[in-house]
């Protein structure tokens, strides 16, 4: 973990400490990709589950679910971490700053349209204060992702941040910045983890890192 999961991680801990929480379970989702067989094979019917899902807490402050948009039949799928106040007003995922800069990245980089692909969250209801969402949100939201993957087949899949890709894969203790830019297996697709575009607007430096791996991914498609 890097110094800025531990603090977030940290975070957490103290969240579930002020919530009465003494200990939890450790949380190790299965590496393998699990799909699961009670879910729609129609998206817009998976869609509409989750509008009306009250799996976790936060469906108690959402305004709206953010389920994913974009080209069913995309190539290329980015997977980011949660909604944010922006996009639980929108109902659409990155819509915000970070958003903008992930469509340049797209449009600049890529050379595709933002509705040439498909843009989702690991979670698909804002966590309050933007907080990382807790092992047990991931654990009743995740299957909706995972259906959706399956649905949308994509060639690649880029994990936005850390969150993103721990929660993929399972690989908790393998930081992102370490693992940035490999091409990875993951549900049939080609895995590229790279920075989340909200660390790229704190941290402009590392944009190069990312132009790197989109390059990868536009090599591939
Ligand atoms: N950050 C994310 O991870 N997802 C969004 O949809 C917006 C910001």
């Amino acid at each position: 973990m890097n110094k800025t999961d531990k603090i977030k991680f940290l975070r957490l801990l103290y969240q579930y400490r002020a919530m009465g929480f003494e200990y939890f379970y450790d949380y190790k989702p299965s590496k393998k990709f699990e799909t699961t067989t009670y879910l729609s094979n129609d998206l817009e019917a998976i869609a509409k589950s989750v509008k009306g899902c009250y799996l976790c807490n936060l469906a108690k402050n959402r305004k709206n679910t953010v389920f994913g948009e974009g080209n069913i039949h995309a190539k290329v799928m980015f997977i980011g971490e949660a909604p944010g106040a922006n996009e639980d007003e929108m109902g659409k995922p990155f819509v915000g700053r970070a958003g903008q800069l992930l469509t340049k990245i797209i449009e600049n980089v890529l050379q595709l349209q933002r509705k040439d692909v498909y843009i989702a969250n690991v979670i698909k209801c804002r966590p309050p204060e933007n907080r990382v969402p807790t092992p047990e949100e991931v654990g009743e939201c995740k299957p909706y992702l995972l259906q959706q993957i399956k649905l949308i087949s994509p060639q690649i899949i880029v994990a936005l941040g850390a969150t993103s890709f721990h929660h993929l894969t399972g690989e908790y203790d393998t930081p992102i910045s370490k693992i940035r830019g490999e091409v990875l297996e993951f549900a049939g697709a080609k895995l590229i983890p790279t920075y989340h575009p909200s660390f790229l607007l704190r941290n402009p430096s590392a944009k190069k890192d990312v132009f790197e791996d989109m390059l990868k991914v536009k090599a591939m498609l």
